[in-house]
């Protein structure tokens, strides 16, 4: 035996990553290909492991370096190539120099290293990482596969670098992140889709014969369908059976693929869309793709969930920030919308100064001409109409009274009507001798062009120096529509799209790095942008528009299947409900948004006084509860979807203290009671409920579950608090 590191063992040609309590392992096949032989519970021997592409069935067969023949279609690739015979989706398409889009990868050689995180896009830091160098002799194409793995964590993250060594440049057509075949196992497949106001809906379908695509085609990673997906067994619930998790780390127009072959294999692969997309890759040069997530979970998609929470807390968000307290934030934007001067936001302050609520977030509306949504994106300036002594008294104000400051902005957009725009059109995204489509009146800014990066870094550092901002919400209200750049060749436009999203990311690590102590807010009308790639910069995002009770109920489920809580920015809004008209408690409201990173969202001086109360001790109640919401583990226990009832529980890593958090959407008079399976707790202990008085023992909770008393009027909640005795 070979080990090469603690986590990965090189023997005979395979490779056995050991990540958590599972296996990776693949291997160079008698045919110079590599070979995906085993994902899934760890194994301790990986000597009978074989290749699985034997010679049998009807398929293409392609040549190996040994001379002899394989199967194509029975090959479990780890790379898929384009041309030798496997119909399935390749990983990667090229075209050569002489129109040739063929490509065979052979296994060339392997090489530990330390992972170079200074690069254009977000990466997950930490682990052991290997690459695996495969060749193709004839189009002289290195493609290196690099895999990390993580003591602690069942996932393996996994990306993709093309070298050129060829005297002439390449196309790159398609160039996934990651591709992996498994036998398949009567599997699910489960997405995150939706739309605004109804973003990562779950959604789960058997998996057919053919080709499933999710993918997004915006130039964001969207509302509509989030870059992540998973396979799991047909009869996995949230706490049983097998799961194969996928999530890219990435912020632009994605795809995530799965294909069930006529051999029963699922394939699954993704990354960068290729829609649209070609990369012209020079004569020694390199393309790099984004990281994808490949988590393996024997206990359901909890068990994934968890794995993705503790993988992005602990190696992917800004380490300074990750576990840092979170601001209780008050936003103005459904309070007053685009109304409001000096005095309405002067009295919301007012209102809320010593209740617990420490940040102040001045929302759209505060520059330029800006009095409704058609005019001034891009002229960051203050508009002194509304707000005549400026910025400055404001966040003083706020400093004054402790509490600290934010400010929204959208900064890649720009609004025909607009001094921006009057000085440079040119700098908005438009393709030649079309008429620009506009989204929520505005255009985009081609962010690919220096000049328009130095723009906003300078008007925007400009604001946060002079005014003193501490939070800055990131907002990106329209998706891309004409994927062109006037300083592009012809023959890059297709590039257009990644290299807007490496300049987003160039804008965001600008201001992490020159201003470490300015808390971003990821956002994008709505739940639009919540991604693993805005989340490395952005340790909290704005989960949705929608912010009554129970849509939030569902909208922040869906989202916990991939994302940490403390990633989910929500709010407490008035009600009837802005966007749906239900009327839900006020403390539902309070109850559902405080399972993330928790605030407030109305005019606070219309509050009335039970309300101001329940504000204050609920405030207070937050910060005792906090860090579980920051550190501790997620157990969802009963599917809105699926019940007329919302159960989660977050407990605490050491298993000492746990939040049982339920809602009973619909009451039902003299209904039987429910009762819930308590999971996580530490069996061998005994709990005390706070707000009951009343001491459990773990195993009763476990096994024969706690009583949900009956509730009176619809959408009510209930938490109760568990702690070791
Ligand atoms: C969309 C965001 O989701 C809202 O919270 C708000 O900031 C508006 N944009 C402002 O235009």
């Amino acid at each position: 035996m070979q080990r090469k590191s603690n986590l990965i063992v090189i023997e005979n040609n395979k490779f056995h990553f050991m990540s958590g309590n599972c296996s990776y392992v693949i291997g160079v096949n008698p045919y110079g290909y590599l070979e995906n032989y085993y994902f899934g519970n760890r194994i301790s021997d990986i000597g009978s492991l074989r290749n699985r592409s034997i010679d049998r069935g009807h398929g293409v067969k392609f040549r190996g370096s040994n001379g002899e023949y394989a199967d194509a279609s029975q090959f479990f690739s780890e790379y898929a190539c384009f041309g030798l015979g496997d119909y399935r989706e390749p990983s990667l398409s090229v075209t050569l120099p002489n129109g040739s889009r063929i490509s065979d990868l052979k296994y060339c050689g392997y090489s530990l290293v330390k992972k170079d995180l200074s690069s254009a896009l977000p990466k997950t830091a930490g682990g052991e990482s290997l690459e695996i160098d495969l060749y193709d002799e004839v189009a002289k194409l290195k493609v290196i596969l690099c895999y990390t793995v993580y003591p602690e964590l069942s996932a393996i993250v996994r990306s993709t670098r093309i070298v050129n060594e060829s005297d002439e440049p390449i196309s790159i057509d398609r160039a996934y992140s990651f591709n992996l075949d498994i036998p398949n196992n009567q599997y699910d497949m489960v997405s995150l889709c939706g739309a605004h106001l109804r973003e990562r809906y779950i959604v789960r379908d058997h998996l057919t014969q053919g080709v499933h695509k999710i993918d997004s085609k915006r130039g964001i990673s969207s509302s509509q369908r989030n870059p992540f997906v998973a396979l799991c067994e047909k009869n996995a619930t949230e706490h049983t059976g097998d799961v194969f998790g996928f999530s890219l780390i990435y912020s632009g127009s994605f795809a995530l693929n799965i294909e069930l072959s006529e051999c029963n294999t699922a394939r699954i692969q993704g990354g960068i869309n290729d829609f649209d997309f070609a990369w012209k890759l020079e004569s020694g040069c390199s393309f790099e793709t984004p990281e994808a997530v490949l988590v393996y979970s024997a206990c359901g998609m909890n068990g994934m969930s968890q794995t993705f929470h503790d993988l992005f807390r602990n190696y992917l968000i800004s380490p300074e920030k990750v576990y840092r307290r979170r601001p209780i934030v008050i936003n103005n934007w459904e309070g007053t919308y685009f109304d409001f001067d000096e005095p309405k936001l002067i009295a919301i302050i007012d209102s809320v100064k010593d209740t617990g609520i420490d940040t102040f977030v001045l929302d759209d509306g505060w520059f330029g001409k800006r009095n409704d949504d058609k005019t001034s994106l891009g002229d960051w300036t203050v508009n002194l109409e509304k707000l005549p002594k400026g910025l400055r008294v404001i966040s003083d104000y706020c400093h004054q009274n402790k509490m600290k400051f934010g400010l929204w902005f959208e900064p890649e957009m720009i609004s025909p009507d607009s001094e921006l725009y009057r000085a440079h059109p040119d700098w908005a995204i438009c393709a030649p001798h079309r008429t620009p489509c506009l989204g929520r009146h505005q255009m985009v800014l081609d962010i690919t062009r220096q000049e328009v990066l130095d723009y906003l870094k300078k008007q925007i550092s400009e604001l946060i120096e002079t005014v003193g901002i501490d939070f800055m919400k990131w907002d990106c209200n329209r998706c891309l529509t004409e994927f062109y750049s006037a300083c592009l060749p012809p023959e890059r436009e297709k590039e257009f799209s990644h290299r807007y999203v490496l300049a987003l990311y160039e804008l965001y690590r600008y201001f992490e790095d020159h201003y470490p102590d300015v808390f971003i807010e990821g956002c994008a009308s709505g739940g639009g942008r919540f991604d693993a790639g805005i989340l490395r910069y952005s340790p909290q995002i704005w989960t949705s528009d929608n912010s009554d009770a129970y849509a939030r109920s569902m909208i922040q489920y869906g989202t916990s299947y991939v994302y940490p809580l403390s990633s989910m920015s929500c709010h407490v809004s008035v009600c009837p409900n802005h966007q749906c008209g239900r009327t839900t408690p006020f403390q539902s409201r309070q109850e559902i948004a405080a399972l993330g990173a928790f605030g407030y969202e109305l005019d606070t001086t219309k509050l009335t006084p039970t309300e101001k109360d329940l504000l204050r001790e609920y405030n207070r109640q937050y910060l005792m509860d906090e860090e579980l919401i920051l550190r501790g583990d997620l157990f969802r226990l009963v599917n809105p979807y699926e019940e007329n009832l919302f159960a989660e529980m977050i407990i605490s890593k050491d298993r000492t203290c746990a939040i049982l958090t339920v809602m009973v959407p619909l009451a039902e008079a003299n209904k039987p009671f429910d009762r819930i399976r308590l999971v996580g707790l530490d069996e061998k202990r005994h709990y005390m409920c706070v707000e009951e008085q009343k001491c459990y023992s773990a195993s009763e909770l476990l096994n024969r579950g706690f009583d949900i008393p009956n509730t009176h009027g619809d959408f009510k909640t209930m938490v109760r608090h568990f702690q070791v005795v």
